[in-house]
């Protein structure tokens, strides 16, 4: 696992840097996207490259992590209208290409299964951008979440429910209770994976996800298993890291690899 401690405006420019590369060697890569407020200035920065010319999503194609249940399709806060409005619409993905698991299904077990079979006939995802929960989830894997766990409906913890509260105007009751979200099996199948945290709120979680114990306590530590992580993170994200000199320095000290 690599981690690379540095500015949130950088953070956006490095990731964006290794998707622009990725979209050269392969114009029709699956992308898995995570919602939520980390991956924003990727998404920006992004938006800006395919404005310029430098950058295509016209063959790639993507898919979400999660998605509430329970809230009508276009509600301003159900992911799929927070991927479309924060990056979809201000890319040139082909109409269709960006799927997302639709929580208003009316079998939502169904739903699921064919979700993740949709992700396995694409290919798989070439490179999955996640975020992390001040719980340690990815996706909505909540504490307890199986290590073998595929896309199914979870029940969203109250701590998960007061952090996005402020996407619900501050209203924690407004916040659906349940949701459906890409295993930590499914997500471990990804090819490589980038984990992006921005501020001292996820100190905690980032600490267990590269320091900690394997356990079930904190989903993201399965993330050590996997061959090809990078972790992105600003110095607050990176305060509780006991060994943040040696990142820094490995960092600073990296060599090239073809
Ligand atoms: C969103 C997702 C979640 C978020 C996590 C962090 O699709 O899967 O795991 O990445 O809750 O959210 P933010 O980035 O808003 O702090």
């Amino acid at each position: 696992m690599e981690v690379i401690i540095t500015s949130e405006g950088s953070i956006g420019e490095l990731v964006a840097d290794d998707i622009a590369a990725l979209l050269a060697g392969k114009p029709d890569a699956v992308l898995g996207l995570a919602t939520g407020s980390s991956p924003l200035r990727i998404y920006d920065s992004l938006a800006a490259r395919v404005q310029r010319g430098d950058v295509s999503f016209a063959r790639a194609r993507g898919f979400t992590l999660d998605e509430y249940v329970g809230l009508p399709a276009g509600h301003p806060c159900g992911y799929r209208t927070v991927i479309d409005d924060e990056f979809v619409s201000r890319v040139d993905f082909a109409a269709g290409a960006v799927r997302a698991p639709d929580g208003a299904a009316s079998d939502l077990a169904a739903e699921a299964e064919s979700y993740d079979r949709s992700i396995t006939e694409a290919g798989g995802v070439d490179l999955q951008i996640l975020g992390i929960g001040t719980d340690g989830h990815i996706a909505f894997n909540e504490p307890g979440s199986s290590f073998a766990s595929r896309t199914r409906v979870k029940t969203l913890t109250e701590q998960t429910r007061r952090d996005n509260a402020r996407f619900f105007g501050g209203d924690i009751d407004a916040v659906p209770r349940h949701c459906l979200t890409q295993g930590l099996g499914t997500i471990m199948q990804a090819r490589r994976i980038i984990l992006v945290a921005i501020g001292k709120g996820k100190a905690e979680a980032v600490h267990q996800l590269v320091e900690g114990a394997v356990s079930a306590l904190w989903p993201a530590t399965i993330l050590q298993h996997h061959p090809h992580v990078t972790v992105l993170i600003d110095a607050a994200a990176a305060s509780r890291l006991q060994l943040a000199g040696y990142y820094r320095y490995a960092y600073a000290n990296r060599v090239a690899v073809a």
